[in-house]
């Protein structure tokens, strides 16, 4: 079995640790201290979480995954979902249907688990003060027990068009909810930033901020080699280094990187650095469709300027020796092909510069040499 998990959270033995950051985040936890998560998708952010839960003592975690909402109402049910997941027990399903009453909620019984479930069969979608009500259920269950409530992808709450009615909602329960530490994570930087530091915003400086970035690359090292151990495979340092570099450190794609290193080699090799193209070549063919795809959708200018990322890197990308390079001779030309690739989530801003979202549809572009 391939010990290199990506595409989904982990924890305990597949989690590597990042002891200084944990510490933090605990010390914070257990001070009722509200933090906000800032950090690139697959840089571990909703891991880090998962782990600090099971690390505190009798502590549970509510996690509400905000990824692509649309509206007040499936944000309603999420936040609904999420409180049934985290609590089963009948005493309390039938608590929530008392305090929920006036969203309809109807149970069922799963033919398969026996379990029962509960779904909100709102004949009219529900609205911001729902929320409330939902609020003052998550505040009742902490008062039980140990509880850390955690909203995922909280920029997407931007998506709503009562996104500043349900901001204000949301800060000014939570505000009272003072034993229940609140964690927002997010991956799109500006839209976290407007949430969290703009004056006007009613989450203005509301909790405390914390980076989630690289993993220790020692430490990490570590880590993955034990990982390799486990199917009798060692590995050069220097292969891993090539990993790091590729991926920009991105834990996720780290261990993708692992993963078709593994998936390429038989126990008892020693991988070096000539069975890095046939690892990069496996994850293309899994992934070569999706790059296609994207590519189908470019006008020739978009393709020009997402190759000159690629090989000449997204920190200067209005500069002549740029455009020279790519032959577009506009830079607001290059302005708009930017902002294409950026709506189409194959490139993200950092700062001032631009980055692949997936570095391997990078690695991609170089390996065809187009
Ligand atoms: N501490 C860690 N140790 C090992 N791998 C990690 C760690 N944190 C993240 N990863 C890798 O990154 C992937 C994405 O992690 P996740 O927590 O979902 O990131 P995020 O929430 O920031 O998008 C995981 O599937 C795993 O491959
Ligand atoms: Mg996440």
């Amino acid at each position: 079995m391939n010990p290199f998990k990506y595409g989904q959270v982990v924890s305990e033995e597949d989690f590597c640790p990042r002891p200084i950051l944990m510490k933090q985040v605990i010390e914070f936890i257990k001070a009722g201290q509200n933090i906000v998560l800032q950090g690139e998708r697959r840089m571990g952010k909703t891991s880090l979480i998962h782990e600090a839960s099971h690390l505190i003592k009798k502590c549970s975690i509510l996690y509400i995954d905000l990824l692509e909402i649309k509206d007040v109402d499936g944000m309603c049910k999420r936040m609904v979902k999420a409180i049934i997941s985290f609590e089963q027990q009948a005493g309390l399903l039938e608590k929530i249907l008392r305090t929920l009453a006036h969203l309809r909620p109807i149970i069922s019984v799963d033919a398969l688990t026996g379990k029962p479930s509960i779904s909100l069969e709102t004949v009219t979608p529900l609205r911001p003060d729902s929320i409330n009500s939902i609020l003052d259920l998550i505040a009742d269950i902490g008062k039980h027990q140990t509880l850390i409530v955690m909203f995922d992808e909280f920029q997407d709450i931007l998506n709503l068009k009562a996104a500043k009615e349900v901001l204000a909602i949301l800060r000014s329960k939570i505000q009272f909810h003072n034993k229940i530490p609140y964690l927002f994570a997010g991956s799109v930087r500006n839209q976290m930033h407007d949430i969290f530091t703009d004056p006007d915003s009613p989450f203005f400086k509301s909790a405390i901020p914390i980076e989630v970035g690289a993993i220790d690359r020692d430490q990490f090292k570590r880590f993955l080699k034990n990982k390799f151990l486990l199917g009798k495979r060692t590995i050069d340092d220097g292969v891993l280094d090539i990993g790091f570099e590729t991926t920009g450190d991105v834990p996720g794609d780290v261990q993708q990187y692992c993963g078709a290193l593994w998936d390429s080699t038989n126990e008892k090799t020693h991988i070096d650095k000539q069975y890095i193209p046939q690892a990069l070549r496996l994850i293309f063919s899994r992934e070569e469709k999706g790059y296609e795809s994207i590519l189908v959708q470019l006008t020739g200018q978009q393709l020009r300027c997402l190759k000159g990322l690629a090989q000449l890197g997204g920190t200067a990308p209005y500069s002549g020796a740029f455009l020279r390079e790519i032959g577009i001779s506009l830079s607001s030309s290059v302005k708009k092909a930017l902002m294409r690739l950026e709506r189409l989530r194959v490139i993200y801003r950092y700062g001032s510069e631009y980055k692949f979202v997936n570095p391997f549809f990078k690695a991609w572009l170089l390996w065809k040499n187009w």
